[in-house]
């Protein structure tokens, strides 16, 4: 990459979340023509993108397929970035999903867990009621290495907590060689899909006519989705998950809101902090449910107003929380079709979506 960047030293980021920063540089707003697409794209970078297969985006004009994944161009040039600079760390926690899978829930759950002794959960001053989970869990590519950032990450406190939509196989090699623990949600892709869908259609610029359903569901289903195709990014988390339980937790969304007591407890001795007896008698583990439920985070005055990811409004990322809301949407003969590029792509890797299966 030859475009210029700024080396960004850690006293010039604030650090509400105590774990990790945000920058004070504000971005632009309303990502929508060519020439905005590629907007401070180094000369190699567009080289690279004008290389790459490209298929219609769900909210901007083209998407690519970058490392076998489809992506935006300032994605592409962020993530190689990360890619290149990112230095883990033993200690480090990365949350990884595919977008509309409960990425602000596991980054709520997870800050709440690992915080727990610094704020209680009863605090008036706890960074979850006033800071949206983005903000507190930073995206290394919507973020931390956005806008040609390299960030000095070096002096954050341990263990430092990051999220990202890269797929497996794309994480820079110290992530993949070190110790650091990666938890990945998943969700089933019918409510992964509509879900992504009514946000597109929030977030698409007001010059764009609605997207329809149907052409939606043909990209989603032809693997052209932001970050995806969605069964090659399960797939290469639940693979690993398998072979390497230690590193990767495997964590899906329906049975995360089936049983969350259950999830938070496993959660927590896979992050090595396990919830005492002391602790579960207290209550802790409910109120950190409670203060992360969808319905609390929901009406929370710093998630109905703002923007903690560029062009993208806090209140869009709440939406019905709930599962099975596709068949609300998804008429027969659309169901058969996701449900046969799901059987035919996760075959018998072992994943399953109960209710889908
Ligand atoms: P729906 O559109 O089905 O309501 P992401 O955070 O990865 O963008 O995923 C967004 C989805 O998670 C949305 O689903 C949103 O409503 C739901 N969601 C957001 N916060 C949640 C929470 N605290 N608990 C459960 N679901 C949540």
């Amino acid at each position: 990459m030859k475009a210029k960047r700024k080396k960004m030293p850690l006293s010039t980021c604030t650090t509400t979340s105590m774990v990790t920063p945000h920058f004070t540089k504000k971005p632009k707003i309303g990502v929508v023509g060519k020439e905005e697409d590629e907007e401070n794209l180094s000369n190699e970078c567009k080289e690279l993108i004008h290389s790459l297969p490209k298929e219609k985006g769900w909210r901007t004009p083209f998407i690519y397929l970058f490392q076998g994944f489809w992506c935006q161009p300032k994605e592409i040039q962020a993530i190689i970035s990360f890619q290149k600079h990112f230095q883990a760390r033993d200690s480090d926690v990365i949350l990884a999903t595919i977008p509309k899978s409960g990425t602000t829930w596991i980054k709520a759950l997870t800050f709440a867990i690992m915080n727990r002794k610094r704020f209680t959960t009863s605090s008036k001053n706890h960074p979850l009621l006033t800071s949206n989970p983005h903000d507190l869990v930073p995206f290394f590519e919507y973020k931390l290495y956005a806008n040609n950032q390299i960030p000095d990450l070096s002096n954050l406190p341990r263990p430092r907590l990051f999220g990202t939509h890269v797929p497996f196989a794309s994480l820079p090699e110290s992530i993949k060689s070190s110790s650091c623990r990666i938890v990945y949600v998943c969700r089933n892709p019918f409510d992964t899909f509509i879900s992504s869908w009514h946000y597109i259609n929030k977030v698409r610029p007001e010059s764009l006519p609605p997207f329809p359903l149907e052409e939606a569901l043909n990209l989603y289903c032809k693997g052209v989705v932001g970050f995806g195709p969605f069964w090659k990014h399960m797939l290469g988390y639940w693979k690993e998950s398998m072979e390497r339980p230690e590193k990767v937790l495997f964590m899906k969304y329906e049975n995360m809101k089936g049983d969350t007591i259950s999830h938070l407890k496993m959660l927590a001795n896979f992050l090595g902090v396990p919830f005492s007896i002391e602790e579960e008698k207290e209550g802790i583990i409910k109120d950190i449910a409670k203060l992360c439920s969808f319905e609390n985070l929901k009406d929370l005055e710093v998630n109905k107003c703002g923007k903690s990811i560029k062009n993208f409004e806090n209140k869009h990322l709440f939406r019905k929380g709930v599962v099975g809301d596709w068949v609300n949407y998804l008429s027969p003969s659309m169901v058969e079709q996701l449900s046969k590029v799901i059987k035919d792509k996760l075959g018998d890797s072992g994943l399953r979506f109960k209710a889908f299966s």
